[in-house]
C-alpha cells in the first residue's frame, strides 16, 4: 500500500540549553509535524545547523522531544517503557556519517555484526539463536553487504572507510529493521565509493521492503533516488515536496540551496523574528514577510511550503 504511515510524527519540539549563554536554550526543532511512508526515500536537507541530525536521532528514539509525538507504528515512542522501546528498536536503525566514530574500535567486524543479534538474541525472523546459527547469520550479512570473508577477524581502522560504512549497514540490518536513518551516510567517503554504497543502500531497500529516511547534501542523489524531499531552515520545516516536483515552484530558502548546489550550506547567521525566519535572507522579502511567520500549508497535491507568496 502506497500511503501507509510508518512513522507519524506532530509537533516536535526540541532545545538544547545554551552552553554559552545565559539565555534560553537553542531551539533545535520547532513544531516538525510530518508523515513518514512506509517503503518511501525520504531525503532531509538544510543548512548545517538546520535540525537534521536532531530531528534523525529523534525518529531513533535516540533522544526524547520537549514537546510532540513520534508515532511508530501507531506507538508513542516518546512515553514508551524502556523495555518496550528495547524491542521496538529492532525495528528503526540509524547509520552515521563517521561509521569509525559508531564501530567499537576493539571489535573485529564479525563481533560488531554479530552485536545485535547476541542482545536480542533472535536474527530477523524472531528465531532464537545459538552461538553458531550468529556467526552464520553474521557471515551471510557480510556476504549481503559485500564484506569478503577473511575481513571477519578485521577491527575497523584495518578498514577502508567504504568497508567500515558496509560494517555499519550489516550491523543495521541484522534484525531486519523496517526504518533505516541514515545520517549523511555518504559524506564521508570519496566519490566513487558513494555511488557503491548508495547502490548498496537502495538494493538493500529494495530486497528487504526497507523504509530510508536519510540526510544528505547531494542533490544528484534527492533527484535520482529519493522519493520525497524535506527542506529544514533553522529548526522548521520550510518545504516538503514529491522529489519529481523539487525544485519546480520551490520555496526561495530551496533555490538558495539549489543554486548553491550544496542542499547543506553553511549556518547563516541573523534571525528575522516575528516573521518568516528566512525573511532577511530572501529577495522577495516584503513587510508581511517581516512582521508575520507564513504558515506550512499545502500548495499543491504533495507540496507544502511555508511562505506568503507561495500560497
Ligand atoms: N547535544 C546538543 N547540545 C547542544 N546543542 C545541540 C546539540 N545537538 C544539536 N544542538 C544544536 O541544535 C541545532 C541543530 O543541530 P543539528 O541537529 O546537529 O543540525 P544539523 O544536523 O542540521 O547540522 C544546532 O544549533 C546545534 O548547535
Ligand atoms: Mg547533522
Amino acid at each position: 500500500m502506497r500511503d501507509e504511515i510508518l512513522l507519524s510524527i506532530s509537533d516536535l519540539c526540541k532545545s538544547y540549553l545554551d552552553a554559552g549563554s545565559k539565555k534560553d536554550g537553542v531551539m533545535a526543532l520547532d513544531g516538525i509535524t510530518l508523515d513518514v511512508r512506509r517503503g518511501e526515500t525520504l531525503a532531509i536537507i538544510g543548512e548545517s545547523g538546520a535540525g537534521k541530525s536532531t530531528l534523525l536521532r529523534l525518529m531513533a528514539a535516540l533522544e526524547r522531544p520537549d514537546s510532540g509525538k513520534i508515532l511508530f507504528q501507531g506507538k508513542d515512542l516518546c512515553t514508551m517503557r524502556r523495555e518496550e522501546l528495547r524491542r521496538e528498536r529492532r525495528e528503526f536503525q540509524m547509520i552515521f556519517q563517521n561509521s569509525s566514530a559508531s564501530l567499537d574500535p576493539l571489535m573485529s567486524v564479525e563481533r560488531i555484526i554479530r552485536e545485535p543479534l547476541e542482545i536480542h538474541n533472535e536474527d530477523a525472523e524472531g528465531k532464537r539463536l545459538s552461538r553458531k546459527a550468529m556467526n552464520e547469520t553474521a557471515s551471510a550479512l557480510m556476504a549481503k553487504v559485500g564484506l569478503s570473508p577473511d575481513m571477519r577477524k578485521r577491527r575497523p581502522k584495518e578498514l577502508s572507510g567504504g568497508e567500515r560504512q558496509r560494517v555499519a549497514i550489516a550491523r543495521a540490518i541484522a534484525l531486519g529493521p523496517k526504518l533505516i536513518l541514515a545520517d549523511e551516510p555518504l559524506s564521508s567517503l570519496d566519490v566513487p565509493v558513494q555511488a557503491q554504497i548508495l547502490n548498496l543502500l537502495l538494493t538493500l531497500k529494495r530486497e528487504m521492503d526497507l523504509t530510508l529516511v536519510m540526510i544528505t547534501h547531494n542533490l544528484g542523489i534527492i533527484r535520482a533516488f529519493a522519493s520525497r524531499v524535506l527542506v529544514l531552515y533553522r529548526g522548521r520545516m520550510v518545504e516538503l515536496v514529491s522529489a519529481e516536483r523539487f525544485g519546480e515552484n520551490a520555496h526561495p530558502y530551496t533555490r538558495s540551496l539549489i543554486l548553491a548546489d550544496n542542499a547543506t550550506m553553511d549556518e547563516s547567521d541573523s534571525d528575522c523574528k516575528p516573521g518568516c525566519p528566512f525573511a532577511c535572507h530572501c529577495p522577495g522579502c516584503d513587510e508581511r514577510c517581516k512582521r508575520e511567520c507564513p504558515p506550512f500549508s499545502e500548495i499543491e497535491n504533495d507540496h507544502m511550503a511555508s511562505c506568503w507568496h507561495m500560497m
